[in-house]
């Protein structure tokens, strides 16, 4: 049987004198046509979660941003008290169903917590009904996670918010089409890796990959344009803090769980072993829906293209016109990435310069997941390096 992996060639473009190389991911093909057909099917599930209102609560959330507004404390423990008294009376275990509870269970937690409140304190009920709907989905932790806020949230009249700001909702659709585009970015990856680099389709893959993704960059741009620090800092922030489900604090949604996560890992982080890489992967990975971590699953332990790509550099072979191909969209694709990267670590930035400002510069701020700056400037200097190596590859210039 032969080989594959993507940096595998094929019979005709072998040159006559062989070079030592390893396949990337020798006989998964099967599994990365399933993998990309399960993701490309999640869209779907978002949507039903999105137009789901297990808990009857689409009337409390039209209420919510001005109970929040006027700091109606007791009007929101109402509502959430309401809500939890539907979760445990919900029929069967519709995995649909569930989500959509957990997502509105959380918000209303969300908004108790931002006035110093913990939900499960004044709300009986709340840690048991969180812990039951998430055993039902299987979910790592017992409360909403960044897809719940973006894809799971509804884009219509019945959008969640914690507050009535315009800025709020244009922050929402930004972070919800930059996970739809990073879903089409990695079935793409998926489906590329599927091929040897060598062949026009991988090549064909990632070019469709790097247009994806310019909805990430459209989506920083008009997030920069539209939401001063200021807003973001004082009004939006602050319902991202962590909650107590049980005797267990969970921190709240964050950027940081974006399948970008996963686009990463398989450019250069399923061999990376630096502790904050591994540490920041690690917390963020299992806060996605399970085909997240599938995919991660599957390219653990596996060669990083960069890896392989190194690798095939450092053979006395020249490149042949098809991994050329290849390498220039590789480095277009890390061009694109580091153009959102780049704008996006300003704008956390800002906001943390903003906020230790105010706290008198004494503390150190987190962003809400809980990691710091240093995570998200870690990416982007990574993004940076192996930019480099794949320009250096094209241009000729030895590797180190
Ligand atoms: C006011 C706007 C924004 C602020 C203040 C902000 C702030 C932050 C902070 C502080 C982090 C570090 C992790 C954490 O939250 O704990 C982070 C991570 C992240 N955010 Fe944002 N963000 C903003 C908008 C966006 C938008 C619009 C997107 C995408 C469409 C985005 C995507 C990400 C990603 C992917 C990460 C993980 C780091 C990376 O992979 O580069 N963020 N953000």
């Amino acid at each position: 049987m032969q080989k594959r992996g993507v940096f595998m060639m094929h019979q005709e473009e072998m040159p006559a004198m062989s070079y030592p190389h390893e396949p990337l991911l020798d006989g998964l093909t099967p599994r990365l046509h399933s993998l990309a057909a399960t993701l490309r099917r999640e869209a779907a599930i978002n949507q039903a979660i999105a137009e789901a209102d297990p808990l009857g609560a689409d009337g409390a959330f039209l209420r919510l941003p001005g109970l929040n507004e006027r700091h109606d404390t007791e009007g929101i423990r109402r509502a959430l008290e309401q809500a939890v008294a539907q979760a445990q009376s919900l029929p069967g275990r519709n995995f649909i169903h569930c989500n959509a509870a957990i997502r509105d269970l959380s918000m209303f937690g969300a908004s108790l917590v931002r006035f110093g409140i913990e939900p499960a304190d004044c709300v009986p009920g709340f840690s048991e009904a969180l812990l039951a709907l998430s055993a039902d989905v299987a979910a790592q932790i017992p409360r909403d996670s960044f897809i719940d806020y973006t894809s799971r949230n509804p884009g219509n009249e019945r959008e969640r918010t914690f507050t009535s700001l315009p800025q709020e909702r244009v922050f929402i659709d930004s972070l919800r089409r930059g996970m739809s585009s990073l879903d089409s970015c990695l079935a793409n990856m998926l489906t590329a890796c599927t091929f040897p680099i060598s062949r026009q389709e991988f090549a064909t893959c990632l070019h469709a990959t790097t247009a994806s993704f310019q909805m990430m960059i459209d989506s920083i741009v008009q997030v920069k344009r539209g939401i001063t620090p200021e807003v973001f800092t004082h009004h939006i922030r602050p319902f991202f803090e962590p909650f107590r489900v049980g005797d267990r604090a969970f921190s709240a949604p964050s950027g940081a769980e974006m399948p970008i996560l996963n686009i990463d890992q398989i450019i250069w982080g399923a061999d990376c072993v630096d502790e904050l890489y591994t540490t920041y992967f690690r917390a963020n990975i299992i806060r996605l829906p399970a085909i997240y971590q599938e995919i991660s699953q599957t390219f653990a332990g596996q060669k990083s293209l960069m890896t392989m790509l190194k690798d095939r550099l450092a053979s006395a072979i020249s490149l042949s016109h098809g991994e050329r191909r290849s390498i220039q969209e590789l480095h277009h694709l890390l061009t694109r990435m580091y153009t959102f990267r780049m704008p996006h670590y300003k704008v956390a930035e800002e906001n943390v310069l903003l906020r230790q400002q105010e706290w008198d510069g004494g503390q150190e701020v987190k962003g809400s997941s809980g990691f710091g700056l240093l995570e998200t400037k870690y990416v982007l200097d990574q993004t940076i390096k192996y930019r480099q190596i794949t320009s250096q590859a094209l241009t000729g210039w030895k590797i180190d």
